[in-house]
């Protein structure tokens, strides 16, 4: 029976794996995870071999699908000749070399592994210039899970003490955030003004809210902050780990115009595998070396590096980004559509390749958008489409419109049933 193996593996994962799930926010997929056996392009295959198209793709890294022949080729050849070295190799300034290439702002960069663990890098960095200490992050926005930013996670913590994000997180480190609102100019400029009371030293902001709602930025937003960093020596961080190489492959900095001190990636840059990076301007990132503490043991693991090198060897092209865009547009136009057709559904908010499902008159939540879209969520599973619980939808250079167009026909009629 469908989805009969996925609930008995769940059942299994949950005697050996705390909450059953990889990853805590997993735990919000209905009716449970799927279990996968297999991934290729737009699909994944299930325990019992049955095939989902995927929008989930791995939550954001697969803008070329699951397991793009150029990237695996780079990786195998790479696996077999070394893992993981903890010394120089030529990867670490190849890989480099081509992500810089591709970013606007990019003079120097440092690996790190996850995009959590590159945002705290970041900070570290903006403290140590500025021998300041509080950070400006948006209510809602996603930056991770560490103690320092995940806090602040709903639209009331705009302008008030930052409350932590979940239970066992330490609040004395929140005295060191002030929490503003995304496209709320005013605001940011009163808490920017105050910058030197509030002793500020970093702004970090998602540029297009990837994890509330995917919010594109009003058109002076992004260009304001940068003008109130100038002035009062504030560090300008975009958090891209959703948002690089795939709205743009120079990420906001190329789609927006405005050029921040650091970004982080993580993601997409390499294509399936672990690897993020703070990339910037040199003299902030050159302090790794000069008393800012940045380590890991599988930082900069060539395995890793191979996949980011060919990755942005791919994304070099400019036909990727115009096939995700004609796609992403086809989803829109279909898949909204479908949602149209039946009023009070909701639509969707769209800023390139990243799609997100948005309530009629509600809000999207982080660990799932509940209402009609838990609802559609276990239908259209057992359709055969897998979504992610927050709504949120990536799309791939191998999804193709016989893809789109079945996912719109089962999502009428799922609608038509709920
Ligand atoms: C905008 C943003 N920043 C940071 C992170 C954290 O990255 P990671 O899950 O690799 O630690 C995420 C993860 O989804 C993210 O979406």
């Amino acid at each position: 029976m469908a989805l009969e193996s996925s609930r008995t593996a769940f059942e299994r994962a949950r005697r050996s794996v705390g909450g059953g799930v990889g990853s805590g926010l997993r735990a919000a997929m209905r009716p449970h995870p799927l279990f996968v056996r297999e991934a290729r392009g737009a699909h994944v295959w299930d325990l019992d071999g049955d095939r989902y198209v995927d929008y989930v793709l791995a939550w954001g890294p697969l803008v070329l699908g699951h397991g793009d022949p150029r990237v695996l080729a780079a990786v195998s050849e790479t696996a077999a000749k070394m893992q993981v070295v903890g010394t120089g190799h030529a990867l670490e300034y190849l890989a480099a070399e081509a992500v810089l290439e591709a970013v606007p702002h990019g003079e120097r960069l440092v690996w790190s592994n996850t995009g959590t663990e590159a945002v705290q890098v970041a900070l570290r960095l903006a403290r140590a210039a500025t021998g300041r200490r509080r950070v400006l992050k948006f209510a809602k926005s996603y930056h991770g899970w560490h103690d320092t930013v995940y806090a602040g996670m709903s639209e009331e913590d705009s302008d008030r003490p930052a409350r932590p994000g979940g239970e066992g997180q330490s609040p004395s480190v929140l005295d060191d955030l002030v929490v503003g609102r995304f496209n709320d100019v005013a605001l940011a400029e009163r808490l920017l003004n105050e910058a030197a009371e509030r002793d500020l030293a970093a702004v970090l902001v998602d540029p297009v809210m990837s994890n509330a709602g995917v919010e594109a930025p009003a058109p002076e937003f992004l260009s304001a902050l940068r003008t109130l960093c100038d002035r009062r020596g504030v560090v300008l961080i975009f958090d891209e780990v959703i948002a690089g190489f795939r709205i743009a492959r120079g990420g906001a900095a190329e789609k927006y115009g405005v050029l921040p001190d650091l970004s982080v990636y993580g993601k997409a840059m390499a294509g399936g595998f672990t690897q993020s990076a703070v990339v910037g301007r040199a003299d902030l990132i050159d302090q790794v070396t000069a008393g800012v503490t940045h380590a890991g043991t599988f930082n900069a693991n060539p395995v890793a590096l191979a996949a980011v090198e060919a990755t942005m060897r791919v994304l070099a092209d400019p036909e990727v980004y115009e096939a995700l865009e004609r796609t992403s547009a086809a989803f829109e136009a279909l898949v909204g559509g479908a949602l149209a057709s039946v009023p009070g559904s909701g639509g969707f908010n769209r800023v390139g390749s990243l799609l997100q499902y948005v309530p009629e008159g509600g809000a999207t939540g982080l660990h799932g958008t509940g209402g009609l879209w838990t609802v559609l969520l276990e239908g259209m599973l057992r359709e055969k489409f897998l979504f992610m619980p927050s709504g949120k939808v990536f799309l791939s250079t191998a999804h193709i419109a016989a893809d789109l167009e079945a996912t719109a026909e089962a999502l009428e009629k799922v609608l038509r049933r709920a």
